[in-house]
């Protein structure tokens, strides 16, 4: 993982595909005294995702690459972080797969949230299987990124009780704050603060 030289902060890029949320709590993270890091990049496959704005408010440099071409938008990606220096990703609710060879040239510094406690409900719809397998409980998993999806070593959890009653939304709304204080808890974790 990065390291902190000086007073410098790691340049981190967050990646995105929605409501960038944890984007919006990861910015407000890195402008605290005790941030490790600086939000320097915004990456979104998608147009549309309203956590864009989050770029024009904070002033934070923002690209949309469309994935029609996997490879070739991975490759301008790549690009992107090298001229913006970049030595730390967060991948915050974004929906591609990212490949091998580009996690190859980010080794160990690749993070990502996902509302499950992993290794249970991999992939979408967590919280509605988690309901649906009358789970006592749920919660949110900071691991890093590996080749297979939502896989990689676990570094921080949270746990979330499931109410009774407890529907989707209920549960991702719980679960989404808990999200939001795990992340930096693990970003620190990561760099040994
Ligand atoms: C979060 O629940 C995150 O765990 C998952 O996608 C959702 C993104 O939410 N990977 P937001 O865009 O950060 O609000």
């Amino acid at each position: 993982m990065a390291t902190l030289t000086g007073s410098k902060k790691i340049k981190t890029a967050v990646f995105i595909s929605g409501k960038g949320s944890n984007l919006k709590n990861l910015i407000k993270f890195s402008k605290t005294k005790k941030s490790p890091i600086s939000i320097d990049l915004i990456i979104s496959n998608n147009f549309k995702a309203k956590g864009l704005v989050f770029g024009k408010m904070f002033k934070i440099k923002k690209k949309v690459f469309n994935f029609q071409n996997k490879f070739i938008s991975e490759k301008s990606i790549l690009l992107e972080l090298k001229n913006n220096k970049i030595d730390l990703i967060c991948l915050a609710g974004f929906m591609k797969i990212i490949s091998k060879n580009f996690i190859k040239n980010f080794k160990g510094k690749i993070l990502n949230i996902h509302p499950s406690l992993l290794p249970k409900y991999k992939g979408l719809n967590t919280h509605q299987r988690a309901i649906e397998n009358n789970e006592k409980f749920s919660g949110c998993t900071v691991h890093y990124v590996s080749a297979k999806l939502d896989s990689g070593k676990i570094i921080l959890q949270k746990k979330v009780k499931i109410k009774q009653n407890e529907n989707k939304k209920s549960l991702e709304k719980r679960i989404l704050a808990q999200e939001h204080k795990l992340y930096p808890k693990a970003i620190l974790k990561v760099l040994n603060l």
